[in-house]
């Protein structure tokens, strides 16, 4: 059986600092924790990937890096993108196509195939994020997150019946895709989450952001 992924999304917070404070942190408290079944991925801001990437080699910590998002285009004339070949000399995993970019950033399902699409290209393992089972599962995704909007950092986490019925479609017509379940996953609401059938992992916002609450999810 794959290992449980937990993925932590820190999306827009940390300097640098308090990046390297989190993996210094995490380096001390890491031992504690059974990787034999559940691996560890941090999807830090891109200023501090490189960083994060030159921290894990030199303390050989069981952890992989993973972008928050990657141009929708190749390498060329895009003020601002970083490019999939670009994401890969520092990262395994993308994320692609989470609400909060589809609603702040005016994401397309276009943007997202193209993603999708570059991600593959270069090599990256890509999570894409849907909101319902209605969301397209694009050609080249391996991991699928469920990430009802209604859930993601307000408390409100959805109930493992919905989780199952939304991966029972995704699976039906994406069989070889792993799932993952995101929005308000806790401390206090771990332990039902993991006993969804078929769940594969979780994207964890807020509760990442702390060493001791991400490593309590594992534990
Ligand atoms: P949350 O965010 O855990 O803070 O709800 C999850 C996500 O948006 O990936």
């Amino acid at each position: 059986m794959d290992k449980m992924l937990f993925v932590g999304n820190w999306k827009s917070h940390k300097s640098k600092q308090e990046g390297e404070l989190f993996f210094h942190e995490l380096a001390g408290k890491i031992a504690s924790i059974n990787l034999a079944v559940q691996d560890i991925v941090i999807a830090p801001p891109f200023t501090f990937l490189d960083q994060a990437s030159r921290l894990i080699a030199e303390r050989k910590l069981p952890v992989t890096l993973c972008g928050q998002n990657v141009s929708s285009f190749p390498e060329g004339a895009y003020t601002g993108e970083i490019n999939a070949r670009q994401l890969k000399e520092v990262a395994e995993f993308v994320i692609v196509g989470h609400s909060e970019r589809r609603r702040y950033l005016h994401e397309s399902e276009t943007d997202i195939e193209n993603k999708v699409r570059e991600s593959k290209e270069a090599g990256l393992t890509v999570i894409q994020c849907i909101q319902n089972e209605y969301d397209r599962v694009f050609s080249g995704t391996e991991i699928v997150a469920y990430e009802p909007p209604s859930a993601i950092g307000t408390g409100n986490v959805d109930t493992n019946e919905n989780i199952e019925e939304v991966f029972a479609v995704v699976k039906k017509n994406n069989p070889h895709v792993r799932l993952m379940y995101g929005g308000s996953v806790a401390p206090t609401n771990i332990k039902a989450l993991k006993e969804i059938s078929n769940i594969g992992g979780f994207l964890i916002g807020g509760a990442s952001l702390d060493v001791d609450s991400f490593l309590s999810l594992l534990n």
